[in-house]
């Protein structure tokens, strides 16, 4: 009788550590999901926009390999190439996406946004073109 007993404090406690291991074990991951939250950092407007409207052609990363990019003849620019981008000014740019390939002579592949965005959006986009290719325009 008397070790049946001690046998069932045993499951007592091991159902009493089971409980608090799990009520631990959530605690931690709900914390740590907070925290990821707040340490990462916001995407910037413009790296925002970039995400949304350029990847699909110029790619996540502005490698200029978008998942559409294989459909498009020319290939959409590649906005990390620094000899590329560099030869543009941030006015030429602007012109770029405000009118698109049709406002500076080139491919009507690349669309314009001057009718999508505004100017201060136009403005955050060239932006991070620049951080994209860490490049200034000559
Ligand atoms: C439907 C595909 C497509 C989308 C979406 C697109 N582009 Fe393009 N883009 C192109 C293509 C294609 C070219 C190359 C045009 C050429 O060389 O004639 C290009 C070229 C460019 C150029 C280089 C222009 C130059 O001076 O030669 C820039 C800058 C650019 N895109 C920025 C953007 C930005 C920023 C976005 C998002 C707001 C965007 N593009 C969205 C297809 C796209």
């Amino acid at each position: 009788m008397r070790s049946q007993r001690s046998i069932q404090g045993a499951d007592r406690e091991i159902l009493k550590v089971t409980i608090l291991l799990i009520v631990i074990a959530i605690s931690i991951d709900s914390c740590s999901a907070l925290i990821f939250a707040e340490s990462k950092p916001l995407l910037s407007g413009g790296e925002n926009l970039y995400i949304h409207y350029c990847s699909p052609c110029h790619g996540v990363k502005g490698d200029g390999n978008g998942f559409n990019a294989k459909n498009l003849d020319p290939r959409p620019a590649v906005h990390t190439d620094a000899n590329f981008m560099s030869r543009r000014t941030d006015k030429d740019l602007y012109d770029a996406l405000a009118t698109g390939g049709k406002g500076i002579g080139k491919s009507t592949l690349m669309p314009p946004w001057g009718d999508t965005f505004d100017k201060a959006q136009i403005k955050s986009l060239v932006k991070y073109l620049r951080e994209l290719c860490r490049c200034q325009g000559e």
